[in-house]
């Protein structure tokens, strides 16, 4: 299972498809699509995805009204506009399914991503990994804040939640990118599903006997009307939570970290007053959201914001424009710590709302106030050229190369 068997490095190719090389800010673009109206309709498509998509139009929902909208409607707007992607790659998972199933699914492991339990991952996980992977670099005086800190951080959270070994990590992240890979390299997508399947249904079989606190426990011996949940659907949702919890949270926090560094007053402000944290973390994830849009599928004609939408279209929900609304946010493009908290779209809305949203949070203040207590004096390399977010699909800067003490 060494990370260092396989030909193609998944990250790099699945960054490259985001367009982390080539798109640098899409802002300006997403305003221009506002300037146009809540909810506009994608040019056609070529010939190719033309064939795949069949007749069905494809609309962009782009403003903050119009994406709370759709995304509160889960009966107009299915989530089944993934069924043929990430469904296929994960098997069946509560991000595919619409009400009432969603919700039963949905229920089983809520509770294990509530406050209370995440209280007790605080202390004996996440501290526990924050520092173990500081501690490597505390002492040098310099790092790049990406490799060695963001980008394995929720890694080792999620796997330390699912109870699996430290030493199977790196192959399990990198089976994790090969399935959101599916658009790009469906092959690879499901070859990394199967594989994903072949080493969990063991884990699975020797929890639902010896069952512990982790989360495949917790699945293992869950019931739904008296029945106890299949392997297939326990593999649904490991399969679903690695990819969901990994990629945004190591991204945001990145992102975050570079917006207050990138602006010394407000990393100042910020170690100063650590009441500012909470708004500090929202305003981040507002101003970068990690994933800029998710699916949805209109099932019934409908209108949103004066356009109409017919049975049958895909929506692309641009939930990083919805975030930049100059009808919501006063320069909205700016990242300021002092803003005062307003909902944003960055976990979604509505019955998809992100499940593991306070972990998120969690892992985000434990981060930076790791940072803070841990590295006096930290500030972005004034050597290092050109540090920068960038990303059409997913967003973060690929390196943060930092001085401290
Ligand atoms: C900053 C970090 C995160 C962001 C920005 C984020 C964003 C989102 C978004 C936008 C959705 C809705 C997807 C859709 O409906 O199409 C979602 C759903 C989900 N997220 Fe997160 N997420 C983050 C962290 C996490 C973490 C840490 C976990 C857990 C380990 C997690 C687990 C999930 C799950 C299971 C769903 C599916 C919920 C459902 O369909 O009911 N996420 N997330």
């Amino acid at each position: 299972m060494s990370a260092t068997t396989e030909e193609v490095d998944p990250f790099e190719a699945f960054d490259k498809a985001m367009g982390m090389d080539d798109c640098r800010d899409p802002y300006p673009e997403f305003a221009a699509l506002r300037a146009r109206g809540g909810v506009v309709e994608a040019p056609p498509m070529g010939d190719a995805a033309a064939g795949m998509a069949g007749e069905a139009k494809t609309f962009i929902a782009v403003s903050y009204e119009a994406v709370s909208e759709i995304l509160r409607d889960g009966k107009t707007f299915s989530s089944g506009a993934y069924r043929e992607s990430m469904g296929v790659v994960m098997g069946p998972n509560i991000l595919v399914m619409d009400e009432p199933e969603h919700g039963r699914y949905r229920r089983l492991i809520q509770q294990a991503f509530g406050k209370k339990a995440l209280a007790v991952w605080e202390e004996e996980l996440v501290h526990p990994v924050i520092h173990r992977l500081v501690d490597a670099f505390a002492d040098r005086g310099t790092a790049d804040l990406v490799p060695e800190l963001t980008f394995p951080f929720p890694v080792y959270v999620i796997a330390g939640m699912l109870g699996l070994p430290d030493e199977d990590l790196p192959w399990f992240h990198r089976k994790a990118v090969d399935l959101i890979s599916v658009a790009i390299d469906p092959m690879r997508g499901i070859r990394g599903s199967q594989q994903l399947g072949e080493y969990l249904t063991p884990i699975i079989e020797e929890r639902r006997k010896n069952p512990g606190n982790d989360l495949i426990s917790v699945l293992a011996t869950g019931e739904l009307d008296g029945q106890a949940l299949d392997n297939d659907h326990v593999l649904g949702f490991l399969r679903l939570l690695l990819p969901a919890g990994a990629e945004t949270t190591a991204r945001s926090s990145a992102s975050l970290i570079f917006g207050l560094l990138s602006d010394r007053a407000q990393w100042e402000a910020l170690a100063d007053d650590r009441g500012l944290m909470i708004q500090a973390i929202e305003e981040g994830l507002r101003w970068e959201v990690p994933l800029t849009g998710i699916g949805r599928l209109c099932v019934e004609d409908t209108e949103v914001e004066g356009t109409k939408i017919p049975a049958g279209s895909h929506i692309q929900v641009l939930i990083g424009s919805a975030n930049r609304d100059e009808k919501r946010w006063d320069d909205a493009d700016r990242f300021d710590l002092h803003r005062p908290p307003r909902q944003h779209m960055s976990f979604a809305f509505g019955p998809h709302r992100c499940l593991g949203m306070h972990l998120a949070r969690m892992e985000t203040k434990v981060c930076l106030d790791a940072l803070l207590d841990r590295l006096p004096n930290l500030r972005l390399d004034p050597a290092a050229e050109d540090v920068h977010i960038s990303g059409r699909g997913f967003r973060s800067p690929r390196s943060l190369p930092v001085l401290f003490g």
